[in-house]
């Protein structure tokens, strides 16, 4: 099993399963793996919460769950078939044991629809990522010997007076979520089509989440969205801009600057991420309240997606390189010590060579910290599958991967490399993989280090006095 504490954002994560001890149990347990974004791993705690309170016990034993759930992702093809072999593999065991009740959740169960039901006979139960206040509903119908389905879009559920149970975490870094769905429309995404109308959650459950986390004992939160930038309270509903709403609406209406000032509030000692941002909507008000306040994280994930302004036309990102590269200049200018790590698609239709250069050349300007680097991967039903023709080789897309990922290896490594000889706060989250007797933990760079243990204990802030680096890890004594 993957330690989902020591992976970074937005990775494709796998086969997290969670587990927790549930007073109340019926004895009925439930397996469940996570596929996906970190917002899918946050609704897997929602879904164990609306199970746990049904009597359902979690476990991370698949052998002996009565109920398997696998939550999905949507995002590339790979990630699709990833699954997809999964839930061959559960479909197995099931044939051994047809008591079993096999469910698929999330983006998956929301693109294919009763595809993976009626068509291929792989599940019991299809729910998508708007549904899952209806799972126990659902499973008393496959009790009943029927197949069982919701995939209908809200415009309204945030889940916002659910707590999740947190499982399979280290107890000092939680995830929040502050916004569902999308309304963004990027030719190449499938986010919109799977996880529907973006909408707020109320500010009011949001801070009573984060200040029980701080009575918990954790010490960090990660403030979730497609993109968290467009957050804006008015009341509850579909999302609307601000010039939208009435005056009474607008008077106590919440955005996302003001939303991150609410939470820093909570407790000085609990730090603050969100993720992810959207170049376009990112605002100065939000860079001017990450400088007030020292626990929220100098970091921010800003995916650029291509560095040509005519594939960004066409990509409807809804700015350009210029922009782009003002928003960089405003983040320099307001914080001066901020990391700043991105997504990239290379290869996306009609992409020319000097185009792919123009991604280069601003991550050259750049030099971010950390990225995520995709092939594009046509989905079906995408605006760009409709539009465009996904007509780059397969061998360039390839070798252009190669040359951006071998230039973040070099940022990545001189952005390390910057912070040997400093001596930095490092949030202890785990004993390190490769001894026990080190632990590691990250900076507010959301840069990885690892120190010799001695007597800190997980959830500690320690001052870790860097002498080494990899590209990935920074090496260092507390003292
Ligand atoms: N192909 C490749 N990468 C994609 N992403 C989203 N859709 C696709 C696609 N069709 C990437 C984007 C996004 C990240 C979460 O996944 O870079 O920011
Ligand atoms: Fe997809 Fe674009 Fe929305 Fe991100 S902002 S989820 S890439 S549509």
């Amino acid at each position: 099993m993957l330690d989902l504490k020591e992976k970074t954002i937005n990775e494709e994560w796998q086969g997290e399963a969670l587990e927790r001890e549930n007073p109340n149990s019926n004895g009925r347990k439930v397996y469940i793996e996570s596929y996906g974004c970190q917002m899918n791993f946050s609704d897997s705690e929602i879904v164990a919460s609306i199970l746990e309170k049904e009597g359902y016990q979690t476990t991370r034993l698949m052998e002996e769950a009565e109920i398997v759930f696998v939550n999905t992702c949507s995002i590339r093809e790979k990630a699709e078939q990833t699954v997809r072999k999964r839930l061959e593999g559960f479909h197995k065991v099931k044939r051994k044991k047809p008591e079993m009740i096999i469910g698929v959740l999330g983006c998956m169960a929301e693109r294919m629809k009763t595809k993976l039901l009626e068509e291929e006979k792989l599940v019991d139960i299809v729910v998508g990522p708007d549904a899952y206040r209806d799972l126990p509903e659902l499973v008393k119908e496959v009790d009943g010997g029927r197949k069982a389905v919701n995939v209908i879009l809200s415009k309204e559920e945030t889940y916002g007076d659910i707590s999740p149970v947190r499982l399979g975490g280290n107890g000092v870094t939680a995830f929040v979520s502050i916004t569902r769905g999308c309304d963004n429309m990027c030719t190449f995404c499938v986010v919109p089509f799977t996880r529907g109308r973006e909408r707020s959650r109320n500010p009011e459950s949001i801070v009573n989440e984060v200040r029980d986390l701080s009575e918990k004992g954790y010490k960090e939160v990660t403030l979730l969205g497609q993109n968290v930038d467009s957050y804006l309270w008015y009341g509850g509903g579909p999302k609307k801009d601000f010039d939208k709403l009435t005056k009474e609406e607008q008077d106590s209406s919440v955005n996302f600057a003001q939303l991150m000032e609410m939470v820093a509030q909570v407790d000085p000692k609990v730090r603050i991420r969100f993720s992810t941002s959207h170049p376009k909507d990112m605002t100065d008000e939000v860079l001017h309240v990450m400088a007030k306040y020292d626990n929220i994280c100098k970091y921010i994930h800003l995916p650029f997606q291509s560095g040509n302004s005519r594939i960004l036309e066409m990509m409807n990102r809804g700015y350009t390189r210029e922009w782009y590269l003002n928003r960089m200049e405003a983040i320099r200018r307001i914080i001066p010590d901020c990391a700043v790590s991105a997504d990239v698609i290379t290869g996306f239709c009609s992409e020319t060579e000097e185009e792919h250069q123009d991604t280069l050349s601003l991550m050259e300007e750049v030099k971010y910290h950390f990225s995520y680097m995709f092939k594009y991967s046509e989905r079906p039903n995408t605006l760009a599958q409709r539009k465009y023709e996904d007509d780059i080789p397969e061998e360039v897309k390839g070798r252009r991967l190669n040359e951006i990922i071998a230039m973040q290896q070099k940022h990545s490594l001189e952005r390390m490399k910057a912070d040997v000889g400093k001596t930095l706060e490092v949030l202890v989250e785990g004993v390190s993989k490769k001894s026990d007797q080190e632990l590691f933990g990250r900076t507010t760079h959301n840069s990885v280090a690892v120190f010799p243990r001695k007597d800190y204990k997980i959830g500690d802030y320690v001052m870790v006095k860097i002498h080494d680096c990899t590209s990935a890890t920074l090496i260092g004594t507390a003292v």
